[in-house]
């Protein structure tokens, strides 16, 4: 992680906090695939907010485009450790990079959000207020404006002890989301074919950020399963393959997992997920093989081996 101080364009990577042990590998990986120099003004850790310097917008946008752990990017203009220094900060931003989006053809709307900490409509109010110095000229519009500038408060991570003040403020402009959809479009809850130790939509998709899988990528999993390391490898236009020593498994045979399934439906198979996911070009294949015993040549060469093989029970609401 390369730690550096300019006065470069400066952003916020603001995270989800889930698998937060996860995060630095997922901006890493997505920066290695991307060829995209990140330099870090505060590291990444469990707090849900880190200040990179990245060459241009275009970055932030690719970065966005793959991270799993990224809810938002954002441009900064302010940051401090109390509500003076924020603003001070504000001020000092160059101005011709806030003020192209505070002319009167962009709608905008801004909005307040705290960690740890849940205010009043009249304190997000008062917030809301104290920026109106920043000569913003176009109209209010809170369903879909043309430009969002956020304000950011952290109040630690204790519920048990939550400050008066914050601990950290920021202020930007939001530039792009991350791909947190894509857990709830691949759900285990809708997935077709599940097996019993099923890998979760989000640490799959992390697993195949950090096997940077991409477009056109040979993707094998010797550990296949129900093929949900498939699934996410897939999504990210890998051409994936596996195997596995189970022979009901890979035929879609195993028993049912969900408590409500007594037997398996017609089709349910890792080709079956596959194609709901409309990845169906992507597929080549699986067979039933054991890992111990040597089944390729040796001049084959796969992209990347995308595999667990540990034991996880899905949880029951994830059924
Ligand atoms: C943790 S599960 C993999 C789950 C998979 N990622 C999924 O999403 O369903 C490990 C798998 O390894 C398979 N396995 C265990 N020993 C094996 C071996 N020697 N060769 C191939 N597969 C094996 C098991 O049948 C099991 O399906």
């Amino acid at each position: 992680m390369k730690m550096e101080s300019s006065d470069k364009v400066k952003y916020v990577l603001w995270f989800a906090q889930e698998h937060v042990n996860f995060r630095a590998a997922d901006i890493e990986s997505v920066a290695s695939i991307f060829n995209i120099e990140v330099n870090y003004h505060t590291e990444i850790s469990d707090v849900p907010y880190c200040i990179v310097e990245l060459p241009s917008e275009k970055e932030a946008h690719l970065l966005a485009s793959r991270c799993i752990s990224l809810r938002s990017v954002l441009e900064l203009w302010g940051h401090g450790k109390t509500n003076e220094e924020l603003h001070n900060s504000i001020q000092q931003t160059p101005k011709d990079r806030m003020y192209p989006h505070f002319v009167s053809e962009k709608s905008f709307r801004l909005t307040v959000e705290t960690f740890c900490k849940s205010l009043s409509m009249k304190e997000k109010v008062e917030r809301i207020e104290s920026f109106s110095y920043l000569p913003i000229e176009g109209n209010v519009n809170l369903k879909d404006p043309d430009v969002t500038f956020y304000l950011l408060e952290y109040f630690g991570q204790d519920s048990n002890n939550i400050p008066e003040q914050p601990y950290e403020l920021f202020f930007g402009r939001w530039v792009a989301d991350g791909q947190r959809s894509l857990i709830q479009k691949l759900s285990l809850k809708t997935r077709h074919f599940l097996g019993n130790t099923s890998m979760d939509a989000q640490l799959s998709l992390l697993m195949a950020n950090q096997a940077k899988i991409v477009p056109g990528s040979l993707v094998y999993d010797p550990f296949v399963g129900s093929g949900s390391l498939l699934v996410s490898a897939a999504q990210f236009g890998g051409y994936v393959s596996g195997a596995d020593i189970d022979f009901l498994m890979i035929h879609g045979k195993s028993r049912p997992v969900r408590p409500n399934q007594k037997v398996r439906e017609k089709g349910e198979s890792i080709k079956s997920n596959m194609q709901q996911y409309n990845l169906s070009s992507k597929y080549v294949g699986v067979l039933v093989a054991d890992f111990a015993r040597p089944l390729w040549r040796p001049d084959v060469r796969f992209d990347a081996i995308l595999t667990d093989r540990k034991f996880f029970k899905i949880p029951q609401n994830e059924l």
